[in-house]
C-alpha cells in the first residue's frame, strides 16, 4: 500500500516573532523543517513527500532545504493558503494517488521513527489515527471576561500533535465537506470527527513538540543534543 506524507510549512510563524519564518530557523545544524523532512526521507514505508510552503518561500524552500539536503522523496513543493486547513487541503489535492496520507507539521522536527512506525501500524487497523499526549496542566474553560467557566476533568484531556494519518479517501472527503460548509478547524482530526468517524489516538511523546515560541526552540535544541 502507498503512504504519502503531507507536510504543511506555510504558516507565518507569528508567535515566534523572528524575521525569518520559523520553519527555516536553524536548530542544531540545519533548518527546523529539514529535520522534519529528514525523518520522512529516511523512513522506508514513505515513498512520496509533499511539502506545502508559502508562495513567496517556495523557491527558498526548494533550494535551501530540499535540494541542499537531497530530499529526493519530495515530489512537490506547493503553495499554502491563509489557514493550516487550506494549506493541508492544497497538499491533499496534489496527491496523485495514495491509500493513506500522513499529515505532519513542518514545525514538529522531533518526531521519531518509533512514532512513525506506531502511527502506521494503527492506521491499518483504524483508518484514522492521531498522536497525542495527556495534558500536564489543569485546563480551564473561560468566559469572555476571563472568569473561569468550567474545569474539565484532566484525566480525559489529551493534547493532540501530529502525525495524524488517514485513509486518503476519508481525509479528502473530510476536507471537502468542511470547505463546503465553511467550517475551519485547528487540526485535521476535527474534520474527520465531524463526519462521525472515530479517530484513534496513540500515546505520543512530550518531546514531539511544535516549535511555536522562542523557548520551544531552546527546548528543542536541548532534546536534540541529548539524543546525540
Ligand atoms: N501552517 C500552514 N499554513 C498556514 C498556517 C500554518 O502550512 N496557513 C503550518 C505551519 O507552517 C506549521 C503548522 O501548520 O508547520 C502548525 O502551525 P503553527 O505552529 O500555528 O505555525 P504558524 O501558523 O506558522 O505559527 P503562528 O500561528 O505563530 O503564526
Ligand atoms: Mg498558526
Amino acid at each position: 500500500e502507498s503512504i504519502v506524507a503531507v507536510i504543511p510549512a506555510a504558516g507565518q510563524g507569528r508567535r515566534m516573532g523572528s524575521d525569518l519564518n520559523k520553519q527555516y530557523l536553524s536548530l542544531a545544524d540545519k533548518p527546523i523543517v529539514a529535520h522534519t523532512i529528514e525523518k520522512f526521507q529516511e523512513f522506508e514505508q514513505i515513498k512520496d513527500i509533499i511539502v506545502i510552503a508559502r508562495e513567496d518561500e517556495i523557491a527558498y524552500c526548494q533550494h535551501e532545504v530540499i535540494d541542499k539536503y537531497k530530499f529526493d522523496k519530495v515530489s512537490q513543493v506547493i503553495k499554502g493558503g491563509q489557514t493550516r486547513q487550506e494549506s493541508v487541503y492544497n497538499g491533499l489535492q496534489a496527491v496523485d494517488s495514495a491509500e493513506y496520507v500522513l499529515i505532519h507539521d513542518g514545525a514538529r522536527p522531533l518526531l521519531t521513527k518509533e512514532l512513525l512506525e506506531c502511527t502506521i501500524r494503527e492506521l491499518k487497523d483504524y483508518g484514522a489515527v492521531g498522536v497525542a499526549v495527556p495534558v500536564k496542566d489543569t485546563i480551564k474553560m473561560i468566559d469572555n471576561e476571563k472568569f473561569v467557566d468550567k474545569t474539565p476533568d484532566r484525566s480525559k484531556l489529551w493534547a493532540i500533535q501530529t502525525p495524524q494519518a488517514f485513509s486518503y479517501n476519508l481525509i479528502l472527503e473530510a476536507y471537502e465537506e468542511a470547505k463546503n460548509e465553511g467550517f475551519v478547524g485547528t487540526d485535521s482530526s476535527m474534520l474527520v470527527e465531524r463526519l462521525g468517524k472515530k479517530v484513534k489516538l496513540i500515546h505520543g511523546s512530550y518531546e514531539n513538540l511544535k516549535v511555536t515560541t522562542p523557548e520551544d526552540l531552546m527546548i528543542a535544541e536541548t532534546i536534540i543534543k541529548g539524543r546525540r
